[in-house]
């Protein structure tokens, strides 16, 4: 069902909230056809989820974060805008440090934009946040309009990432060979650990720990952040999501005695047969300059590829202060698809934007 909010925006929307527990038949037609829009202007030529799989999607219970949709639509009942807000829930372990942020992303259809749709969504942001005592959102751009825009809202650019994509047929399977000779165990009088398909989650419970602490020290510039961890939570979920759609989890490990020394983690999606997903690499801080994050990245590019011949693909996401992954995956023939840009802007300078944005004429919903 689709909501009414109290303020409505100065040109000719409304912006209501997306209730997928109580949505219409009708009301998912509509939020599918707007979202498959949005995906091919956003993403061209990536290949859109299908409309049954985005529904699961939105309707499956996160025991993490709590999801807000926003939509912004027109005369006719047509959606033009989204804005989606999630936060950690309270109650959660290690809450705490979250409590004052909150994450955004959305966007416009291409005919509506420079109309203040995506303006009139902020307003339905502010008063989330204000709702929910949040106080510094966080939203991301890649596209040039998106940094324009932020930059208009007065949100400030904190940290920049890229996401590289290298394609298989270009690997050099010798030179791997070599990497994972020197570094991966029994090099260093190291132990290694690989897991493929699923961790165990008795393993996953012993892990939870270190890996959220190499996650941690990954760079992120000057984004105020929460501590980045892994939650035993959120791992159910996904994989009951990998169970039902077909999808591998792939954990390869270098340990000291018990110690987590290194980590390199992968997903594969039976989807998207052809892609693999790149996932954290990362190297404890008294054990790096050894060639020990070539050797657990070489070790997963074998294992992938014997697990899934098929994969021709291989995508992952890197901070762009982070010299030293960026040279590795250079090497590797990783390039770069495209650059992220991390705004955040707190309600204060929301509310001043905003300020300057006054609706001339409050509308009637016409939901
Ligand atoms: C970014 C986006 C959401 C803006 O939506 P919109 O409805 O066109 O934005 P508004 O009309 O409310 O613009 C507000 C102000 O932002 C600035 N702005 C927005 N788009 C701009 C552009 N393409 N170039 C320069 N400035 C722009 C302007 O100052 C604008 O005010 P003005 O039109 O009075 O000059 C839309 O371009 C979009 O969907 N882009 C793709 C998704 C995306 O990048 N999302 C990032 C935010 S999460």
């Amino acid at each position: 069902m689709l909501e009414p909010h109290a303020a409505r925006s100065r040109h000719t929307v409304t912006t209501t909230t997306f209730d997928a527990r109580r949505a219409s038949e009708s009301d998912w037609e509509r939020f599918c056809a707007f979202w498959r829009l949005r995906a091919a202007e956003d993403h061209p030529g990536e290949p859109v989820q299908a409309d049954a799989d985005r529904r699961r999607d939105v309707l499956r219970h996160d025991p993490l974060h709590d999801f807000h949709r926003m939509l912004a639509v027109g005369d006719h009942g047509e959606i033009v805008g989204s804005l989606t807000a999630s936060f950690r829930r309270e109650g959660t372990p290690g809450h705490a440090p979250f409590a004052p942020f909150i994450d955004a992303w959305g966007g416009v259809l291409l005919p509506h934009r420079r109309r203040g749709v995506a303006s009139s969504l902020l307003g339905a942001l502010l008063a989330l946040m204000e709702t929910h005592g949040k106080s510094v959102a966080t939203l991301h751009a890649h596209a040039p309009e998106g940094h324009a825009f932020l930059q208009a809202i007065g949100a400030s650019e904190k940290h920049r990432s890229v996401e590289n994509r290298m394609p298989f047929d270009g690997l050099d399977w010798q030179a791997l060979a070599r990497w994972r000779t020197e570094g991966f165990a029994p090099a260093h009088g190291l132990r290694a650990e690989v897991h493929a398909g699923r961790v165990p989650y008795e393993r996953l419970a012993t892990l939870i720990g270190p890996m959220s602490a190499l996650l941690d020290d990954a760079p992120t510039s000057n984004l105020a952040r929460p501590p980045m961890r892994y939650d035993l939570e959120s791992f159910a979920p996904w994989y009951a999501e990998m169970d039902r759609r077909g999808g591998d989890h792939y954990l390869v490990l270098l340990l000291d005695g018990d110690a987590l020394v290194a980590v390199c983690e992968a997903s594969w999606n039976a989807q998207t047969p052809e892609r693999m997903h790149q996932r954290l690499t990362a190297v404890s801080r008294q054990w790096r300059g050894k060639g020990l994050a070539k050797g657990v990245k070489a070790a997963m590019l074998q294992l992938v590829h014997e697990c899934h011949p098929e994969v021709t693909l291989a995508i992952t996401n890197n901070a762009e202060v982070n010299a030293p992954m960026l040279a590795i995956n250079h090497r590797l023939g990783f390039a770069p698809h495209r650059h992220f840009g991390a705004y955040q802007l707190g309600t204060d300078s929301l509310r001043a934007f905003l300020s300057t944005r006054l609706p001339a004429t409050p509308r009637e919903a016409s939901q």
